[in-house]
């Protein structure tokens, strides 16, 4: 049972480095970002009407920056939803454990990014949306 709620998931401001030749942003441990980054990957060509995600996980936490473009997070706690935009590269969205995410409605081109706190482990995800909601049964007050 993981009584994480999407009440826990944020909307980080990275900051930007401004120049006019062009912008940086960085992300540094205990400043922008709670937890070691362990794997980093990117999604990238995805098409048209293209849903990614489509599952929660049990210990990995995860940063999601859209590098570039744009797209929505619809984030699920069992109880309440929110979806969030993600359209710059200098903000982030922090998904801790035991919520399902779901990313949709990619911009032509858009790359997102993500810092994960675990290697890849098959055996941390949740893809049965079912399954998941009866790991977070009673545990999630409804916030109206
Ligand atoms: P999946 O987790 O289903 O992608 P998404 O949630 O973004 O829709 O991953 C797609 C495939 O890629 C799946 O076979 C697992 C594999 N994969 C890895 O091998 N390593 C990784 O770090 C990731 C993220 C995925």
């Amino acid at each position: 049972m993981i009584q994480s709620t999407i009440y826990n998931c944020c909307v980080i401001e990275l900051g930007k480095i401004h120049n006019k030749a062009g912008n940086i942003t960085v992300i540094e441990k205990n400043v922008q970002l709670p937890f070691d980054v362990r794997r980093v990957y990117y999604l990238y060509d995805v098409p048209g009407g293209g849903l990614r995600g489509g599952h929660s996980h049990k210990k990995l936490q995860q940063l999601i920056i859209a590098a570039s473009g744009c797209f929505d997070v619809l984030l699920d706690d069992g109880i309440n939803k929110k979806v969030v935009q993600l359209n710059r590269p200098y903000y982030g969205l922090l998904i801790v454990p035991g919520i399902w995410r779901e990313l949709l409605n990619f911009s032509s081109g858009a790359i997102c990014l993500v810092l994960a706190s675990e290697k890849y482990e098959a055996g941390d995800y949740i893809r049965d949306y079912q399954i998941f909601k009866d790991s977070k049964i009673h545990c999630i007050p409804e916030y109206k």
